[in-house]
C-alpha cells in the first residue's frame, strides 16, 4: 500500500514544513491511519504526534496556512486543536503516562514515538505514518497492527490488564469498534475486559453513552450487546437488560428469554431504520417485563403493565445515564408504552376504528411504533410471522385510509370549548369537558365523521340529554 496517499490534503505539507522548521519529529496517528487502511477515506479528524510541543506545532502551523485558523489550546492536557476546511486536526506532543489506580487521568511525561504508540488503546489504533520530510509516508507499526487490521482483530499493544486498567473506557471502546467493524476482540482482551469490568465505574457516564449509542449504530447491534453481556460490563452499565435474561419454567410452561428477543428485535430494526432513538426504543422496549413477570396456574406467565412501567424506567435510565431528558426521552417512552399495541391489533380483525385510536394516540410516532412492532415479531413459527406481516400491512394501509379521511393525527377538537361554554351558556365546568369527550369518542368511534356539522349536532344531543338549554 503506498501510504504517501493518505497524506495527499495540502496541509500535510504545510505540517511537514512547519516541523522542519522547529526542528520536530511528526507523524499522523490513530484514527485517521487506522481508516485510510479500512478504505474509509473520509475521515476528517487528524491526530498529530509531535516528539517535543504539540501546542508550538500548531501555532506554527496555523500560521502557515492561508486563513490563519484560530488555535485552542488545552493547556492541561498539552494539547492544541485547529480547525482548516473541514478538517479537525489535534495536535500533541508524544507522551509516555502513568495511570493511578482511582482515576482516568494520567501523570504524562514527554517521550518518545513508540512510547506514545504503547500507551494507546489498540494495535489498530497505534499505527502512525510519518510526516516529515525525510521519511514522509513511512509507516511505523511497532505492534503489527497492519497485521491485525488484515486478520480483524482488537488487541492491546501492551498486556490488556495494564491497557484496560490505565483507563476502561477502552473496554467499551474494544466492544464498540467489534460491533462496527465486525472485528473479533483477541481472547486474552476479552479476558482482561471481563476481569476489569467493575472499574467501568470511574468513567463518566458521558462517555459511557457515547460508546452505547455507537454500538447502537453500528450494523448489527447484538454483536456490541453480547460481548458487553458475555464480559460482565452489561450488568454495570444497562441492568435492566441483564434482568431479561434466562427462561423460567413452571408447571411445563416457559416464556420466552426476552433478553435474546430484544437483540432480535433491535438487529431487525437496524435494517430498517438508522433512527438512534427508535433503536433505543427497541432495546428498552420489553425491561418493564421483569418487574412485572407473574406466573398464573391458570393463565402461565404474564408481564401485566410491563409497557407503563418500562415506560417509567426509561425516564429513571435516562436519569441515571445523564442522558438528556428532553423529547426524544419522551419519544422512547411513548414508544415502550404504545409498544404492545399493534400487535394485538394484528392478532385480529383489523377494524377501523381500531385503527383511528392508534392514530390518535400515537400522532406523529405513529410510523416509527409500525416500525417497532414490526421488528418486534421473532416468532420461529413461519405461519404466525406471516400471518402478523400480513396483519401489520393491513394496519398500515387502514392507517393512511384513516389519516386521509379523519385527520386523527394531532386530533383538533372540531368543537372548541368556547363553543359549548356559548351554546349552553355555560362557566367552566365539568360538562365541557364531558361534551367534548363524547365527541372525540364518537369520531374514534366511527360513529360520526371529524367534521364540523356532524360534530355539531352531536353536542346538542349529548347537551340535552345532560339537561341543559340551548342559549336562545
Ligand atoms: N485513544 C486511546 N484510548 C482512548 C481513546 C483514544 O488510546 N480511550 C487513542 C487511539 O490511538 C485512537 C486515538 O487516541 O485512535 C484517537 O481517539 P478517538 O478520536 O477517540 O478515536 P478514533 O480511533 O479516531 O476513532 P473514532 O473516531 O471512531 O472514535
Amino acid at each position: 500500500m503506498n501510504y504517501k496517499e493518505a497524506l495527499q490534503h495540502p496541509v500535510f505539507k504545510t505540517i511537514t514544513e512547519s516541523a522542519d522548521k522547529l526542528q520536530l519529529e511528526v507523524y499522523v496517528i490513530g484514527g485517521f491511519v487506522r481508516d485510510f487502511i479500512l478504505k474509509k477515506r473520509n475521515a476528517k479528524d487528524i491526530d498529530i504526534v509531535a516528539i517535543g510541543s504539540g501546542i508550538a506545532l500548531a501555532k506554527e502551523v496555523a500560521n502557515k496556512l492561508p486563513n490563519k485558523p484560530k488555535v485552542q489550546v488545552f493547556k492541561t492536557f498539552g494539547t492544541a486543536m485547529l480547525r482548516y476546511e473541514d478538517l479537525e486536526i489535534e495536535f500533541v506532543g508524544a507522551r509516555k503516562e502513568s495511570y493511578s489506580e482511582d482515576s482516568r487521568n494520567p501523570v504524562v511525561e514527554n517521550g518518545s514515538l513508540q512510547e506514545d504508540q504503547n500507551r494507546r488503546d489498540f494495535t489498530i489504533n497505534a499505527l502512525a505514518l510519518s510526516i516529515n520530510s525525510n521519511n514522509f509516508g513511512e509507516l511505523l507499526d511497532p505492534f503489527n497492527g497492519i497485521k491485525d487490521l488484515e486478520s480483524e482483530i482488537i488487541k492491546t499493544p501492551l498486556n490488556p490488564d495494564v491497557t484496560y486498567s490505565d483507563d476502561p473506557l477502552r473496554m467499551l471502546r474494544a466492544i464498540r469498534f467489534a460491533a462496527q467493524l465486525n472485528f473479533t476482540i483477541e481472547e486474552e482482551s476479552l479476558n482482561a475486559i471481563t476481569r476489569n469490568a467493575d472499574r467501568i465505574d470511574i468513567i463518566t457516564k458521558e462517555r459511557i453513552v457515547t460508546e452505547l449509542n455507537k454500538i447502537l449504530e453500528s450494523p448489527k447491534p447484538s454483536v456490541g450487546f453480547l460481548l458487553l453481556e458475555k464480559t460482565g460490563l452489561l450488568e454495570f452499565i444497562l441492568p435492566e437488560l441483564t434482568a431479561l435474561k434466562g427462561v423460567e419454567e413452571v408447571e411445563g410452561q416457559r416464556h420466552k428469554d426476552n433478553f435474546y428477543h430484544t437483540l432480535e428485535v433491535v438487529d431487525n430494526i437496524s435494517e430498517h431504520t438508522n433512527n438512534l432513538w427508535l433503536r433505543w426504543a427497541a432495546l428498552l422496549h420489553d425491561i418493564g417485563k421483569a418487574p412485572t413477570k407473574k406466573f398464573h396456574k391458570k393463565i402461565g406467565w404474564t408481564f401485566h403493565g410491563h409497557e407503563f412501567e418500562g415506560s417509567k424506567m426509561v425516564y429513571r435510565l435516562f436519569k441515571r445515564l445523564k442522558m438528556p431528558l428532553n423529547d426524544k426521552m419522551k419519544f422512547v417512552q411513548k414508544m415502550v408504552l404504545m409498544s404492545s399495541r399493534p400487535i394485538v391489533l394484528a392478532q385480529d380483525i383489523v377494524t377501523d376504528s381500531a385503527v383511528r385510536r392508534l392514530v390518535f394516540d400515537a400522532g406523529d410516532y405513529v410510523d416509527d411504533l409500525m416500525t417497532l412492532c414490526e421488528a418486534d415479531i421473532t416468532t420461529k413459527n413461519p405461519k404466525k410471522f406471516k400471518k402478523y406481516h400480513n396483519n401489520f400491512k393491513i394496519v398500515r394501509e387502514k392507517i393512511v385510509e384513516v389519516e386521509e379521511r379523519d385527520h386523527v393525527r394531532n386530533f383538533q377538537p372540531p368543537i372548541s370549548g368556547e363553543e359549548i361554554m356559548e351554546t349552553f351558556q355555560l362557566k367552566p365546568s365539568r360538562e365541557i369537558g364531558v361534551i367534548k369527550e363524547f365527541i372525540k369518542e364518537a369520531i374514534l368511534d366511527g360513529d360520526i365523521p371529524n367534521e364540523y356539522e356532524a360534530a355539531y349536532k352531536l353536542m346538542l344531543d349529548k347537551g340535552k340529554k345532560l339537561g341543559l338549554e340551548v342559549r336562545k
